[in-house]
């Protein structure tokens, strides 16, 4: 690793996630106001040969893991052909190709993307009650949702090898009952359902007592499953995952409040306006859509001036939420073999 994607704590920055739109055919309550966000002119919005030519830059620097998210990613048209131009990184070091979606226009996209090469599918899905879906989303399409689960499954079951996770969510008073239900579907499905602790975003209404912590939810599910064991992380996951025994799925929990996972973050980012950060709740930006669009000369990697932007922003510290202190590494690690303990 000689580029510029390490940075001051020897984090090797790997796993690149990429907006590719701002639009959203769901509404979360927990997300998005009933309006949905204000959009970019379209002129400020990276076009498909650009995300490509990031996507091989990036690649070519030591970026293993690209991830493509929104808004919801498949509603962007040319979905396909982009994942096509990217999968084609595989020979240049590129391994894992994946989507974050909430799998309402997945399923008929399906074939052509496993066949362009993804190899994960993190689906969002915090309810298995279609009422409770319309309530939460406030929109229609639960069984479309169910649809691409059942096929990415299937697909498996062919011989495909997509790894399936499912966020969820959780809000106390909304969807806290459907954690059991949640924890079940494992028993017979190979997916992973990972519990989200509820975030606070601009505007979404956020309160301390409506987020479920790790712990409890923890407890919760093991007065059912009281066989509940902890599975061995990988290096740079953000959850924490169990398994029931007996049951071929996994559970997971996302943490981001309440044990931070900076200190082992591989993160980079590319907002789908173009700017690379590191950290979702950092500051420095770069835009690298002004870097490709100056001149005609696009971003060659031996370019003093944009690499000196990229480790600008490669520097930023993490930051994380008031009262949850950036962790360094070494502490990380003792954290981690606590939580190995509960
Ligand atoms: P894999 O590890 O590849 O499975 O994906 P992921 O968990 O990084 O991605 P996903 O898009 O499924 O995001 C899951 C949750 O992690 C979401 O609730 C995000 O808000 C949260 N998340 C993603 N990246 C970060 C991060 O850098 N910091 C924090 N605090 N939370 C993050
Ligand atoms: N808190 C926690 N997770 C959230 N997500 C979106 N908003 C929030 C929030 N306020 C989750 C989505 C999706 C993932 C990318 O982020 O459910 O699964
Ligand atoms: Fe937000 Fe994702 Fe829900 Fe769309 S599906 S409103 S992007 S959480």
């Amino acid at each position: 690793f000689s580029s510029f994607l390490t940075d001051t704590f020897n984090r090797q920055h790997d796993y690149l996630r990429i907006s590719i739109t701002e639009r959203c055919n769901l509404r979360c309550t927990y997300c998005m106001p009933e309006e949905g966000v204000p959009l970019s002119p379209p002129s400020h919005l990276l076009t498909t040969p650009e995300i490509a030519y990031l996507s091989e830059i990036f690649v070519s620097q030591g970026v293993t893991k690209i991830r493509l998210t929104g808004g919801e990613p498949t509603i962007r048209k040319d979905i396909v052909p982009l994942m096509q131009q990217i999968g084609s990184l595989r020979p240049k070091g590129l391994r894992e190709l994946c989507l974050t979606t909430n799998g309402i226009a997945l399923h008929r996209k399906l074939d052509a993307m496993a066949e362009a090469g993804l190899t994960g599918v993190n689906l969002s899905l915090d309810t298995l009650d279609p009422f409770q879906f319309q309530i939460m989303t406030r929109r229609k399409g639960f069984e479309a949702v169910i649809r691409s689960i059942d096929r990415i499954l299937e697909m498996n079951r062919l011989g495909a090898s997509i790894k399936l996770k499912i966020n969820c969510v959780v809000m106390r008073g909304v969807n806290e009952r459907e954690i059991l239900p949640f924890v079940e579907m494992g028993r017979e499905k190979d997916v992973e359902v990972r519990f989200i602790e509820y975030m606070p975003f601009d505007g979404n209404k956020w309160s301390k007592n409506k987020m479920l912590s790790y712990k409890e939810m923890l407890n919760l599910i093991r007065e059912k499953y009281p066989g509940l064991e902890k599975v061995r992380d990988s290096r740079n996951d953000t959850s924490k995952t169990y398994r029931v025994p007996g049951f071929r799925g996994r559970v997971g929990f996302i943490t981001s409040m309440t044990h931070n996972f900076c200190g082992t973050c591989n993160r980079l980012r590319i907002t789908s306006d173009g700017n690379l950060k590191v950290c979702l709740f950092g500051n420095a930006e770069v835009s690298l859509r002004d870097l490709l669009r100056k001149g005609n000369g696009g971003l060659p990697i031996e370019d003093k001036e944009a690499m000196e932007a990229l480790k600008q922003v490669e520097m930023d510290r993490r930051q994380i939420l008031p009262g949850n202190e950036p962790a360094h590494p070494l502490e990380y690690r003792e954290r981690e073999r606590e939580l190995l303990e509960v």
